[in-house]
């Protein structure tokens, strides 16, 4: 595809991303593309675009030859699959926002890419505005990207924000988020998580090359945590966020969770608050860099989508470069955890399972300590997501598996005890 060539769109979605787009295209015209048709499911909708625009037969878009670009921005996952798929196979440039899918079905993606030499781009999928993919994809090297820790959801950022500055109550936060724009069509994916590891195991791949599935990924999301837990932070001059993290280990595996962590109140991501995200990027030479920009709603997202339809123009591809040019990275869940639980009775913790304790606190009705447990003993086990318990991550909470044995020592001999 030249630079000169027009991009005539076959777009799928006219929600909040799919009406934004249409908007934001109206308003660039240098970009030589126009949005031939759209399809939808519901055709009584009132839309706020001509009639004769839209079609509930997706086959209109997938098998019009002049649609040279389909652009999904659709909630469902396995019907945007299909449709991602089929216009790739039809001889289709593909955008897609849809996370969950690209999260869901990786290798069928890659592969389909292999095999057509086509473009699928997917910026929106993950922190929306932000062009965190196409940063991790061409600019840092495999052995320069020391770790990730990130804040890709909006909606849960947005209630916490709310919650802990604000006092609203959970329930009229994310009813906020919704009215906004920002929450999935079952939001329980934004608050327990679900959408952050999609947007992790998304960025997982183009930051270490890893393909992973979700399950492969630690995560909770917000669900169990508490004004109380709030009250602890403050106290620690800590603020909660919920945060993705990739580390690569000394032994060169890979750690990687979306899990909620307290932060320091000079950690970037602290700064982030409401439907933005944040990105800190660590990597040799440059120390830490930082992203910032709104991660959910209708123009955030759309501007993304318009981005990667631009890179065609220039047949932009992303190369995976971590996966096929470098050994592949492996994910690990053997490290150590610093952790914060809190929770209503004793009896829910297996004491037994931590490392060590060393903080807890029993004086009022939710209780908590401070402890270290391994990554596989959370990645197994549900104990400390179930009875309303809350876990929450120490700031810098990984502790490879050398540095425990020293710690262990460490606190053994202090204890006066001999650990030959
Ligand atoms: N529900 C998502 C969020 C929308 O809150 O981040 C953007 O992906």
């Amino acid at each position: 595809m030249s630079n000169d060539k027009q991009l005539v769109i076959g777009l799928f979605g006219f929600g909040v991303v799919g009406e934004g787009l249409y908007k934001v295209l109206h308003q660039t015209e240098s970009l030589n593309a126009r949005i031939k048709k759209v399809c939808i499911k519901n055709a009584n909708k009132k839309r706020n675009a001509p009639d004769e625009l839209f079609t509930t037969d997706r086959d209109v878009i997938l098998n019009d030859p002049e649609i040279n670009v389909v652009v999904e921005v659709i909630n469902e996952s396995e019907p945007a699959f299909y449709i991602v798929s089929t216009a790739l196979k039809n001889g289709k440039e593909v955008v897609s926002a849809s996370k969950k899918m690209i999260a869901e079905h990786l290798p069928e993606l890659l592969k389909l890419q292999t095999e057509t030499g086509l473009s699928f781009l997917y910026e929106a999928s993950a922190c929306a505005s932000i062009p965190v993919i196409r940063n991790l994809e061409e600019y840092y090297d495999n052995d320069l990207l020391h770790g990730i820790r990130g804040i890709v959801n909006g909606s849960t950022n947005y209630i916490l924000t709310k919650m802990f500055e604000e006092k609203l109550d959970f329930k009229q936060a994310l009813l906020q988020a919704q009215q906004l724009g920002f929450a999935e069509a079952d939001p329980t994916l934004d608050v327990d998580g679900w959408d952050a590891v999609n947007k992790w195991v998304i960025l997982l791949l183009h930051a270490y090359g890893v393909v992973s599935k979700v399950e492969d990924v630690l995560f909770t999301g917000i669900q169990n945590i508490q004004g109380a837990d709030a009250t602890v932070g403050r106290e620690k001059n800590l603020e909660i966020r919920l945060v993705g993290q990739a580390k690569k280990l000394q032994n060169g595996k890979v750690a990687a969770f979306v899990l909620p962590q307290f932060v320091k109140h000079d950690d970037h991501l602290s700064f982030v608050k409401n439907e933005y995200n944040g990105a800190v990027v660590e990597s040799s030479f440059a120390d830490k860099q930082f992203f910032y920009g709104k991660g959910a709603g209708s123009f955030p997202t759309a501007s993304a989508v318009l981005s990667d339809i631009s890179a065609l123009r220039y047949d932009y591809k992303y190369e995976y470069k971590k996966l096929y040019y470098h050994q592949p990275n492996e994910l690990t869940t053997d490290y150590y955890l610093k952790v914060y639980l809190s929770f209503d009775d004793w009896d829910f913790i297996p004491k037994e399972k931590l490392e060590w304790i060393e903080e807890w606190h029993a004086e009022s009705d939710r209780k908590y300590l401070v402890g270290v447990v391994h990554a596989n003993e959370l990645k197994q086990n549900n104990w400390w997501r179930e009875n309303g318990t809350s876990l929450i991550l120490s700031p810098e909470p990984i502790i490879e598996d050398v540095e425990i044995r020293k710690l262990k020592k460490k606190s053994l001999e202090l204890a006066g005890l001999n650990i030959n």
